[in-house]
């Protein structure tokens, strides 16, 4: 019987992220882990234009599937193009380049980042921000991005972006595609210009950790009204570091991880608990909000462990909110002592609107985190 090549219809919730660290390497890190996170089960793959990676990623992926070791249609390859896709000028606020964007320059550019990646397709191409391509997010301070994705620049390409990136899914390039750091000012306007279900983001990808939880934004991206499918969350543990030199944090996660313990203690068939660490709390809380966690890590036994504790369904009951909560959420210190992605905090300040608790609860076709832990994607084990 011929094997089924049809691509995987529900992003795997554990997603192995791709990302530079240190500076470039060449790749050599990043091809390393990324062959160590496809050998422990990984099978999301988050890559990006942006990223000095995406060749060495492309050729992990490739041994890997010449290898036997997985095939094709059973990863799942999310990348983002630059900005809103509207042209590589040189100038920061993008005049130039920005009045004339051109679906063909657009497909040029994806069909160079699936030639790199050596994939065929990609599952999921997301707008990598809300702003001009030309921003160096990797090295620009805070304010210049500020400066350049600004809400009038937005306004004026939002449209003529998603269009375009419609008509690469529509060319057959991208099975789906979704956006990145858009908040809720962005997403209304999107939603507002395409009312089409089929036409909104497929994902979103925003930075969340245990300190910034984004639990009524999650909420209202999963509503009708915006009908975001699924929440991608970068850096999920990034700041550990320097939430555990803040006492309060620091105990408020200590105490997280002996309940959650405790639960696994209790309930799982094992004499061991498989949660053994504030990083794989973390992922876990993420995943029973139906949370999709982007993680990167250069080190087998962090890979293994993040791969387990994604797509861990041992801890389903355990009230993960209630637990994390306190302490966490809204730390005073956590901003003052770095512990917070700079760039997403430009992009929420850009995007902001005007949820609160009592409006992100009424909205229509809101999911609750309990509930959505029951319809949560499939694991990257499963695929
Ligand atoms: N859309 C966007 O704008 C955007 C922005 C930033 C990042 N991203 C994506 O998000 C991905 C992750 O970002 P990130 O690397 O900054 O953050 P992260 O994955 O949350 O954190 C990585 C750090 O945590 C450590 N770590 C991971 N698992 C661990 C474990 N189990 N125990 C102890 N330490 C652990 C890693 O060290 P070890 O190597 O020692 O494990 C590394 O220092 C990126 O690769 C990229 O794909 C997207």
């Amino acid at each position: 019987m011929s094997e089924s090549r049809v691509p995987l219809s529900a992003p795997p919730r554990a997603v192995f992220g791709t990302m530079e660290r240190a500076g470039d390497d060449g790749g050599y890190t990043v091809s390393k882990s990324v062959s160590d996170a496809i050998k422990a089960g990984y099978r999301h793959f988050d890559t990006a234009e942006l990223y000095s990676t995406t060749k060495a990623v492309g050729t992990s992926l490739a041994a890997a599937i010449a290898s036997g070791l997985v095939r094709r249609h059973k990863l799942y390859i999310t990348s983002k193009v630059r900005g809103m896709g509207m042209g590589m000028g040189t100038d920061m606020d993008m005049a130039a380049s920005a009045e004339s964007p051109s679906y063909d320059q657009l497909r040029a550019r994806v069909e160079a980042l699936i030639s790199d990646l050596q994939v065929g397709y990609l599952d999921l191409l997301l707008l990598h921000w809300p702003g001009p391509d030309n921003v160096d997010m990797l090295q620009s301070p805070p304010e210049n991005v500020e400066k350049a994705c600004h809400w009038g620049f937005y306004e004026q390409h939002a449209e003529t972006a998603w269009e375009n990136m419609l008509r690469l899914k529509r060319d057959g390039l991208v099975q789906n595609v979704g956006v990145s750091n858009f908040y809720q000012r962005h997403l209304e306007l999107l939603v507002g210009a395409f009312p089409n279900p089929l036409d909104r983001p497929f994902a979103n990808q925003i930075y969340i950790d245990a300190c910034h939880q984004e639990q009524e934004y999650v909420q209202h991206m999963r509503s009708a009204a915006v009908g975001v499918q699924y929440t991608m969350a970068y850096r999920p543990v990034a700041f550990s570091a320097v939430y555990n030199m803040l006492e309060d944090v620091a105990g408020g996660f200590a105490k997280t991880v002996a309940e959650v313990t405790a639960y696994e203690n209790a309930n799982a068939s094992s004499a061991t608990p498989t949660i053994i660490s504030t990083h794989s709390v973390i992922l876990a809380w993420m995943s029973s909000r139906g949370i999709l966690p982007v993680c990167a890590s250069t080190n087998t036994a962090h890979i293994e462990a993040n791969l387990a504790a994604s797509t861990l369904a041992s801890t389903e009951g355990f009230d993960f909110d209630e637990s994390l909560s306190t302490g966490l959420q809204g730390h005073e210190m956590v901003d003052m002592y770095g512990g917070c992605d700079e760039f997403a905090a430009v992009f929420k300040r850009l995007g902001a609107g005007t949820i609160t608790d009592t409006a992100a609860a009424s909205v229509a076709g809101v999911t609750s985190p309990s509930s959505v832990s029951a319809s949560a994607p499939g694991n990257g084990n499963a695929a």
